[in-house]
């Protein structure tokens, strides 16, 4: 062993060497440690750090959060970054390559604020509506979720920057989250809550995951072995560490379960992991030194992954709120906001023919970045929608208060971040908006009937009792610090909005499959997703229950049409590949981004499968009159289920309907394949 070493020494260890092999700078390393400094490891101090190992020169490893910018609890006091908009907004955009721009704009932020790992992105799957963290999450659909989740974690750890995917698994409501069990299937697991998780171990090589706080079926994250160790690792290949969620490992018994399962890091400070918790333990012969070896390997790899041990040149540079980074954030939310409803194209407005609009609501000028939990960040600037209108009409257009006396009224409404709104560690309590916003709109629409609604939150609203009455409502969610700027270049037509929903919008709370019965939702001790694989808008399609905005909807100021769908074979069997193709053509006059969706229907099947399922997606921009041809390629799996009885995914042989639209509710074209077995 290693004693007394001067800084000098340890310089020219192996583990100091950045031409080294990876795994065997990992193994000098973890070769070097005491018994202690492994327990030591294990655990955290100051809320987001690892202990620094003095003796060999190893400093702290430091975490921050989180979602949609770097800040939160470890960091606030000190250091400014830019506010992105929330993951719903980003994966509103369906547009794969602003989230890796995101991630690698947010990992240079990290990197600037000197710390290694982002604990983002959140991609449990919106399961209810109510559930406070939906706006920190990306979606309903696993398709949608792996297509944003991937190229995020690409992006962050192309700056070597780790990404920390949570929160691993069915962490899927905030009401009693520390120790309710979801009881869910295997199916639904496979189908519908892995995938996303899965993913980004094999297509991006996640470098960490941090386990949840529920249980899942009967047992904690952070002592889920089947999860962890079983599936994360063995199964797909993980070779990061996993993290526990903040204090998750409270209510679990056993020091040794959590070892045996593969945690390697206990956060934010020792319980299970106490040093004479874990020697006690070990001498008891309840977890191998091999194992405890294994978890710190896993530390030790991501430490060098980040250059945590190497020269500063060698490192990508970190920078904060560049104007690149500003530009990401504004390509985002001006993508990601979705134009809901526009009767006889009220939007956009002239800004050469209004000469007075009304600006009203609680969310007209409220910022929003410091606030909903972890996911708070202090930021540099954050431009409201009043202040973005202000900005656009100066000199041209006159913004009052009174809806009458306005040519048009715009209210925006919504939620925030502070009590029955979204935010970590409560779920909303209902879907409506408050009493007070139903009037205010009302009241404006019938001063003027030229009413537009924006609304300014982070998960479905139910619109009973108000949206009759206005012609335009647009979801703008919680879409940054640039978020201003955008609604005002969407309203006044500067940009012609392309998002698309990431989630259904229902109709009301009871046709939402988790809020069949108390036992659906919230549950107890237990919740149980009954709805098994029948989330989301394969909930609604299949039960035939009219939500109020589907799941991919999304209007534009221009007009697309779908001709010519064409497949590549008739029949397909093994693991051939086919290949779809589209004509997209922006058939109105202005230029537009389409989002061109391909969902799969497996006509007839032994089990019940959803009417259709999300397999394919393009965002393609066209001038007016423009066209394209849109391919896609599917395969076997794309046509697949999970077989429960064999344990396996598997495609049954017979017709599977093909169906193209501009979102699950707006089929345009579709034709058909045959899977012979
Ligand atoms: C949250 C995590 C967050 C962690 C650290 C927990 O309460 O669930 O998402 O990363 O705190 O702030």
């Amino acid at each position: 062993m290693d004693k007394d070493l001067f800084k000098e020494d340890i310089a020219k260890l192996p583990f100091m060497d950045s031409n080294l092999d990876l795994e065997k700078r990992v193994e000098d390393l973890l070769g070097r440690l005491t018994l202690e400094e492994k327990f030591k490891i294990c655990s955290g101090t100051r809320l987001f750090f690892t202990k620094r190992i003095k003796r060999l020169n190893l400093p702290k490893f430091k975490m921050t959060d989180g979602p949609h910018g770097v800040g939160a609890l470890g960091t606030f006091f000190i250091k400014k970054t830019t506010y992105f908009p929330t993951a719903i907004c980003r994966t509103a955009t369906w547009n794969p390559e602003l989230s890796e721009q995101f991630g690698v704009a947010i990992a240079q932020e990290v990197r600037d604020v000197g710390y290694h790992m982002l604990l983002a992105p959140g991609i449990n799957i919106d399961r209810t509506p109510l559930n406070g963290r939906t706006f920190e999450y990306q979606t309903e659909d696993p398709h949608l979720n792996i297509k944003t989740a991937v190229p995020v974690v690409k992006g962050i750890q192309s700056q070597r920057i780790a990404a920390c995917v949570k929160h691993y698994v069915c962490n899927n409501q905030e009401l009693n989250r520390f120790k309710v069990s979801a009881e869910v299937s295997e199916r639904a697991l496979q189908e519908i809550y892995l995938p996303g998780f899965e993913a980004v171990v094999r297509e991006a090589d996640v470098w960490s995951i941090m386990a949840c706080y529920n249980k899942v079926n009967g047992i904690f994250g952070c002592e889920n072995k089947n999860i962890l160790k079983e599936r994360l690792m063995e199964e797909w290949g993980f070779r990061g560490f996993v993290v526990s969620d903040w204090l998750a490992t409270r209510h679990i018994l056993k020091t040794e379960s959590c070892i045996n399962a593969g945690m390697t890091l206990e956060m934010p400070y020792p319980i299970k992991y106490k040093v004479k918790r874990l020697r006690e333990a070990l001498i008891a012969g309840n977890f191998m030194e091999d194992s405890l070896d294994e978890n710190v390997k896993r530390l030790l790899r991501v430490m060098f992954l980040t250059g945590l041990l190497d020269d500063e040149s060698l490192i990508p540079p970190g920078s904060r709120n560049t104007p690149e980074h500003q530009i990401v954030a504004r390509k985002i939310s001006e993508e990601g906001i979705v134009l809901l409803k526009n009767k006889e194209n009220l939007l956009p407005l002239d800004i050469e023919k209004i000469k007075k609009l009304a600006v009203l609501g609680p969310n007209a000028d409220k910022k929003m970045a410091f606030g909903g939990g972890s996911s708070m960040i202090r930021t540099f600037y954050e431009i409201t929608p009043f202040q973005g209108l202000k900005e656009k009409c100066s000199n041209k257009v006159e913004i009052i208060d009174l809806p009458s006396e306005a040519d048009v009224a715009i209210v925006f409404a919504g939620l925030n971040h502070k009590k029955y709104g979204d935010r970590e560690g409560k779920d909303k309590i209902k879907l409506e908006l408050s009493p007070e916003q139903i009037e205010l709109i009302n009241k404006t629409a019938q001063e003027n009937p030229k009413t537009i609604v924006f609304l300014i939150n982070g998960s479905p609203i139910a619109m009973d009792g108000w949206i009759e009455n206005v012609p335009a409502v647009v979801e703008a969610w919680y879409a940054g610090q640039e978020a201003g700027n955008a609604i005002a270049d969407i309203i006044f037509g500067d940009i012609n909005p392309s998002g698309k929903l990431p989630i259904t919008f229902p109709k009301k709370l009871s046709d939402s499959p988790a809020h069949v019965s108390k036992r659906t939702y919230p549950g107890n001790e237990k919740v149980y997703y009954d709805e098994g694989i029948f989330v989301g808008y394969r909930h609604f399609d299949t039960k035939k229950i009219d939500p109020l905005f589907p799941f991919g909807h999304g209007l534009s100021y221009t007009t697309f049409s779908y001709e010519n769908l064409k497949i590549s074979k008739e029949t397909v069997s093994g693991d051939e590949k086919f290949t779809v193709l589209v004509d997209i053509t922006n058939s109105g006059d202005r230029a537009g981004a389409e989002v061109v969706q391909l969902y799969v229907q497996d006509v007839e099947c032994s089990v019940e499968r959803p009417l259709k399922e999300l397999k394919g997606f393009k965002k393609i921009q066209l001038e007016a009159g423009e066209k394209q041809t849109v391919i896609f390629v599917l395969e076997k799996k794309d046509l697949s289920f999970f077989d429960e009885i064999n344990n396996s995914w598997k495609a049954e042989g017979g017709i599977f309907k093909i169906l193209v639209g501009s979102s699950s509710r707006d089929i345009r074209v579709q034709t058909e394949i045959e899977y012979l077995v």
